[in-house]
């Protein structure tokens, strides 16, 4: 498998191919980032048409200003992860052109273009998630799926400093925050969003003053999230 752009998302993408069995080569632009990429054991070079002919599929992992310079022309596959960049820009580089988003965590995979076996297996076997979405969707994921882990970073660390703020040690409070966000989905799914709070709150107790007070951060986090994909679009 061939990665255009072994950075962050590229690594994070060529060391769970390569726990899946796969060969990875890359590229990347810098002697310096050729190095970093090297040290994780990866087969690096500076020539994206090298990585190319040594692929069957190529992901593009590039900074969406860094896509003009990726002179590139091939009929295997090209899964482009570069956010706000279309598809019709990626079929300018490929004739089976894909487009799609997912995080750092590789939780999962949203991706766009010719619904294709070999693509849907190999995206599954790198994240527990594929959705096989309408183009429209990516501006938009790109920001709920693609910045989610940094989102959802930001929540738990809030509710970390809230219990260290009534007293609650800074190790006992991360340990508590932690298993409270794995676990809620189960818990939710298990009774429904009303129902955890209900099953929790006793009329004129302490909990459902915690919950009125925390009355405005749905509008605070669709806010912050419309606003960061209103960013996205203008540049693509
Ligand atoms: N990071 C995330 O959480 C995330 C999540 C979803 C989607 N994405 C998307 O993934 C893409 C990469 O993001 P990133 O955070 O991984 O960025 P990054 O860490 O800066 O990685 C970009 C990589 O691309 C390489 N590169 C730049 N120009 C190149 C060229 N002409 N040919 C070959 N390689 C080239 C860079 O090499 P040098 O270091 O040598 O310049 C660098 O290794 C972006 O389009 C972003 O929108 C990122």
């Amino acid at each position: 498998m061939g990665i255009i752009g072994l950075g962050k998302l590229g690594s994070a993408l060529g060391l769970r191919l390569r726990e899946r069995g796969y060969r990875v080569i890359g590229s990347v632009k810098t002697y310096r980032s050729l190095e970093r990429a090297s040290k994780l054991g990866f087969e690096v070079h500076l020539d994206n048409n090298l990585v190319v002919d040594k692929s069957d599929v190529v992901f593009l992992s590039v900074k969406p200003y860094n896509v003009a310079e990726v002179a590139i022309k091939t009929d295997k596959p090209v899964v482009s992860f570069v956010a706000g960049v279309p598809l019709a820009r990626i079929s300018g580089l490929s004739t089976r052109p894909y487009r799609a988003m997912t995080n750092i965590g590789l939780t999962a995979i949203a991706v766009s273009g010719e619904y294709d076996e070999g693509i849907d297996n190999l995206l599954k076997s790198l994240a527990p998630v594929v959705l096989w979405v309408e183009e429209k969707l990516l501006d938009p994921l790109t920001v709920v799926l693609g910045s989610g882990p940094a989102l959802v970073a930001k929540l738990l660390r809030a509710y970390v400093e809230a219990a260290v703020n009534v007293g609650v040690p800074w190790d006992l409070a991360k340990s508590i925050a932690s298993g409270l966000f794995s676990t809620a989905p189960q818990l939710v799914e298990r009774l429904g969003y009303d129902g955890v709070v209900e099953a929790v709150a006793t009329p004129g107790g302490t909990t459902i003053r915690a919950i009125t007070r925390m009355a405005g951060l749905e509008g605070l986090l669709a806010t912050a999230v419309e606003e960061a994909v209103a960013r996205l679009i203008p540049k693509s």
